[in-house]
């Protein structure tokens, strides 16, 4: 579903990514782990076309998303659902008018359709009777769960989270990872997450992408990683401070 071909951006003197090359199965949970300042979310624009590479590719569903504008990315994007790190919502619209805010803009289905898709949406991540709120009124966790269902509604082909679980406590982190998991087992989307939660969010994943210093440092499932005999892999596992890793 998603191929990277020799990806590579720099920033001024900064070479983020170095040449990534990496791909990405279809109808399961990817990871995408590393540290902090890594490139995580960088590539994840570079997978909407947000952002143009210096060289490489970027396949989806066998196109090259670098290559295409205008109202050929739009097209390409409307296979994607993305979960940001702040679930950006609206904070002047209540939940329902945040997750019905796709459907309007972009279809022109009847109100009672677009009513009953997006409670619908709200009832499959857990959240019932709440649609008269304001982002500001909901906990974090519940904010997460809004943002998800309004990155479900256009029923994306691939969905992608960055950090989904930054700042919430280790019981709701837990809650998120599990609505991932059955979400993405629910739709059958391609799920790319971005995320440090190690070794946490390994339960959930059926593959994992290991990014160091710009390149894929390690693939494979959960159990391959665990088992790499690469030390930088080991040492980012087990959150070490001795090791290859030197910490900036
Ligand atoms: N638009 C930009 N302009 C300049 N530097 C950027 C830009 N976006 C990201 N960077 C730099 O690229 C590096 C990787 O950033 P990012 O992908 O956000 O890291 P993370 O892995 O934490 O998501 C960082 O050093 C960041 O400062
Ligand atoms: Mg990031």
């Amino acid at each position: 579903m998603i191929a990277i071909r020799n990806l590579k951006k720099s920033f001024q003197r900064q070479e983020v990514l170095k040449g990534l090359n990496f791909e990405v199965p279809e109808g399961k949970i990817t990871g995408i782990v590393g540290r902090s300042g890594c490139g995580k979310t960088v590539l994840l624009k570079h997978i909407i076309g947000l952002m143009k590479p210096d060289s490489g590719e970027c396949l989806i569903a066998g196109e090259d998303i670098t290559r295409v504008n205008g109202n050929r990315l739009n097209e390409i994007r409307k296979k994607f659902g993305m979960l940001f790190q702040t679930a950006a919502l609206l904070d002047s619209m209540n939940v329902f008018e945040n997750v019905a805010f796709p459907l309007r803009e972009k279809t022109r289905l009847p109100d009672a359709e677009i009513r009953e898709r997006t409670l619908t949406e709200l009832k499959n991540v857990g959240i019932v009777g709440m649609e008269e709120k304001y982002p500001s009124q909901l906990s974090g966790g519940m904010r997460k769960r809004v943002g998800l269902a309004r990155a479900l509604i256009m029923n994306p082909e691939i969905v992608l989270f960055d950090e989904p679980t930054t700042g919430l406590d280790p019981i709701m982190k837990k809650a998120i990872h599990q609505l991932i998991f059955e979400t993405q087992r629910r739709v059958g989307c391609t799920a790319v997450v971005v995320s440090h939660d190690i070794p946490e969010v390994f339960e959930i994943l059926d593959y994992i992408i290991m990014l160091h210093d710009g390149n894929v440092v390690e693939k494979g499932e959960p159990e391959q990683l665990q088992k790499s005999d690469n030390p930088i892999v080991q040492q980012f596992i087990k959150g070490e401070l001795e090791g290859p890793i030197r910490i900036t």
